[in-house]
């Protein structure tokens, strides 16, 4: 009898006094997530879905990850505190979420620990940090990307920008939360951008990629990378414009879905060994091998996909629409990119998702915080990840520019839009809009 219960890991002793102890659970892992976004509450998520995790710390998460993980109030970028806390408490695995972390140099500081971790170091996370970095890879190993030419003097980039057509592309060289990309349609308006960018640095010192425009629907297509070796996800597309109609500002995305009907399994190809396989490889070349998630930003041209950008990371809303469609244990996964071990294989379930992202009014510019936000009590078919909010007496705020990202399932995407925009109406808060137009493209 003893031995059959210790085979399915269950004992007992005097110690416990006759309770059944699962010693399963002893063995059970324990995941530390590093972010509080809407990205990093889909990946808790995920981890949540492995039989394999016992426990989920989240630093800093937010009001609706701790639900589901232990929020520790660790500033995703306190390195220190963070390594303290993962040797103090026995993690098993990290996971990154945010790029600032990523440039901060977590991972690279976890692995000198000797801790296990999900992310690429800080050398490897410059293809986003640094645009600039990201084109001159691009064409010296002949990745399909838009003409360019990078400048740290305002009157040489203005003369440039003065020969040249509009709309033209404004990139700054650096991280700036989604918001450093102007395509300004007249040469005044990218007389302002240019001295906010080089004069005025308005974004923090730095230097100017002038970028050629492109025209063509944008898809994202996120890889599990290690090293060489690339694995891809499913697709998705996010909207990245603030309202209706694709206009207004840039922002961090405003809603997404999940697969892209638009995009032929011929430009999944092209992507996969033109662009993500070839990036991977020169990453390695360049001395700064990937491990992670690399993040492709592409647009399908006419004349086939080109990248608009790389991310190191998961990105924010795509993960929200893409990860709960994933049918494999997220914990091997991670597992097999952090170890350099062989790849399980990667499923992915049929029913499809969309989702709407509820911003503070005045997002992506200034905004206020605070205002209570009351959610329906039971959904079918729905997940809400939250993006920024705090609880207080058990009741929700808004406590970000992007608060919540409300994803509905169904066996096609004009169900899951049904579903999400019934749930994005039933939510209740009087400061925050949204896009009802989240798949014009495929609906
Ligand atoms: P990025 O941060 O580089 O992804 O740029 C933000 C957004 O600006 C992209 O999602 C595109 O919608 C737009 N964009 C960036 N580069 C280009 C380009 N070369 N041509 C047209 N649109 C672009
Ligand atoms: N949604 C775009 C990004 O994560 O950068």
């Amino acid at each position: 009898m003893e031995a059959i219960l210790a085979l399915h890991g269950i004992f007992q002793d005097e110690k416990t006094m006759g309770k059944t102890v699962d010693i399963t659970s002893l063995c059970m892992k324990k995941v530390l997530v590093i972010g509080g976004g809407g990205r990093e509450h889909a990946i808790v998520d995920a981890v949540s879905r492995s039989p394999q995790v016992g426990k989920i710390y989240c630093a800093p998460g937010n009001a609706g990850i701790s639900a589901q993980a232990e929020c520790v109030a660790i500033k995703d970028t306190d390195v220190e505190a963070l390594k303290a806390f993962a040797l103090e408490n026995a993690i098993d695995l990290t996971v990154v979420g945010p790029e600032v972390a990523l440039a901060a140099g977590v991972v690279d500081a976890f692995k000198a620990a000797g801790l296990r971790i999900f992310g690429p170091s800080k050398a490897a996370a410059t293809i986003e940090a640094s645009k600039d970095f990201a084109k001159q890879l691009m064409a010296k190993y002949n990745i399909p990307t838009a003409a360019f030419e990078t400048f740290e003097d305002y009157y040489a980039a203005l003369e440039y920008v003065k020969k040249g057509s509009f709309p033209v592309v404004l990139k700054y060289d650096g991280l700036a939360a989604g918001k450093g990309v102007v395509i300004p349609e007249t040469l005044e308006e990218a007389e302002e951008t240019l001295k906010d960018m080089l004069l005025d640095d308005k974004f923090g010192k730095g230097k100017v990629v002038v970028e050629e425009f492109l025209t063509g629907p944008e898809f994202s297509f996120m890889c599990f990378v290690d090293g060489k070796e690339v694995y891809p996800m499913t697709l998705s597309q996010d909207h990245k414009r603030a309202y209706e109609g694709d206009k207004g500002p840039n922002t961090g995305g405003m809603g997404a879905y999940s697969p892209v009907p638009l995009i032929t399994d011929e430009d999944m190809d092209f992507s996969l060994e033109k662009v993500m396989k070839p990036t991977a490889a020169a990453m390695v070349a360049e001395g700064c091998p990937f491990t992670g998630v690399l993040y492709g930003g592409l647009m399908k041209t006419p004349h086939g996909p080109k990248v608009i950008e790389f991310n190191c990371r998961f990105g924010d809303p795509e993960t929200e629409v893409v990860l709960p469609r994933l049918a494999t244990d997220i914990y091997d996964i991670f597992s097999a990119v952090a170890d350099h071990t062989p790849m399980p294989q990667i499923e992915w379930k049929k029913e499809v998702t969309m989702g709407f992202v509820m911003a503070s009014k005045g997002y992506p510019g200034d905004y206020e915080k605070g205002y209570e936000i009351m959610l329906p009590e039971s959904l079918s078919d729905v997940a809400i990840y939250h993006m920024g909010t705090s609880l207080k007496d058990g009741k929700y705020y808004t406590s970000g520019g992007r608060v919540l990202m409300v994803v509905g399932f169904g066996a096609d995407l004009q169900e899951a839009h049904d579903k999400a925009l019934a749930a994005v109406e039933s939510i209740g808060c009087e400061n925050l809009f949204y896009r009802r137009d989240i798949g014009w493209r495929v609906l």
